[in-house]
């Protein structure tokens, strides 16, 4: 492993590109390869046992292509099995969590809501971190139920996706929360759909920066960031690569998506 080396990051799917989007544009000499588990998705249904089998999947795959750190750009499996990574890897995890703590800090209402899978919210780690903020301040849980699938299929700005929003925001909008906190890399991509819903002063917190900025950090910290152009970004799935593609091309790029069975 070496600065050149570079950072595998990986996801149920298409969503945790929003987590490599923010990594890219905080560390662009650094080479990024994605790997989306579309074949698999969602997680959050799944059993936890299997959530642990497929991240150690993911995993292998990743060190196999030389990666010097992992980023797990999905909820699921960070709060399912990043334990497990770590105690069986000794590359170093960077995981993303709900970020409850900004959103409980910061509210006026003392009413927070969070929008995350199933997998996330019945998570033992899920629920210590909840805990500690909730004291005096209301945390309304909703599992998005069939957003991630909608998501993978490349349907993220249909009015099937904005209406079950509707559905499972009105509850939160009538008990009087201000922060929305998004608890699943999928999501960000709902949210010009999540601002044409939720009342002006409700304000929506995602992990992507926070994430980039961790792995910044532990990169710094271990003395393995690149100073010098890498490669571009790589991107393999096990789904349909245009899904991939249409998420992350630009008007400034146009990166390779490629089919990989793993
Ligand atoms: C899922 O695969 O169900 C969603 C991914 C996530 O939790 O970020």
């Amino acid at each position: 492993m070496s600065k050149s080396s570079p950072i595998g990051i990986f996801d149920s799917g298409v969503g945790g590109t929003s987590i490599w989007k923010e990594i890219h544009s905080l560390l662009p000499l650094e080479h990024t390869i994605y790997l989306a588990d579309s074949d698999n998705a969602p997680y959050g249904e799944k059993p936890q046992e299997e959530i642990v089998r497929l991240s150690i999947k993911n995993t292998e795959k990743l060190l196999a292509m030389g990666a010097k750190i992992i980023v797990v750009a999905c909820n699921t499996a960070t709060t399912n099995a990043i334990q497990v990574l770590r105690s069986n890897y000794h590359v170093p995890f960077i995981g993303i969590e709900p970020a409850i703590k900004p959103a409980a800090l910061q509210t006026q209402t003392k009413c927070i809501g969070i929008l995350a899978t199933k997998g996330t919210l019945t998570s033992a780690l899920f629920a210590k971190t909840s805990d500690l903020y909730s004291k005096d301040t209301k945390v309304i849980e909703v599992v998005g139920k069939g957003l991630v699938q909608e998501i993978e299929k490349g349907n993220k700005d249909s009015e099937k996706v904005e209406a079950m929003l509707v559905d499972l925001l009105q509850p939160m909008i009538d008990e009087g929360i201000d922060y929305l906190v998004l608890g699943c890399s999928h999501y960000p991509y709902l949210i010009p759909t999540l601002k044409k819903i939720l009342p002006s002063y409700v304000k929506i917190i995602d992990s992507g920066m926070a994430v980039a900025k961790q792995t910044k950090l532990i990169l710094q910290s271990m003395d393995l960031l690149t100073s010098t152009s890498q490669m571009p970004p790589q991107f393999f799935t096990n789904g349909d690569p245009k899904i991939l593609r249409n998420l992350i091309t630009s008007e400034e790029n146009n990166y390779e998506v490629t089919y990989l069975d793993f």
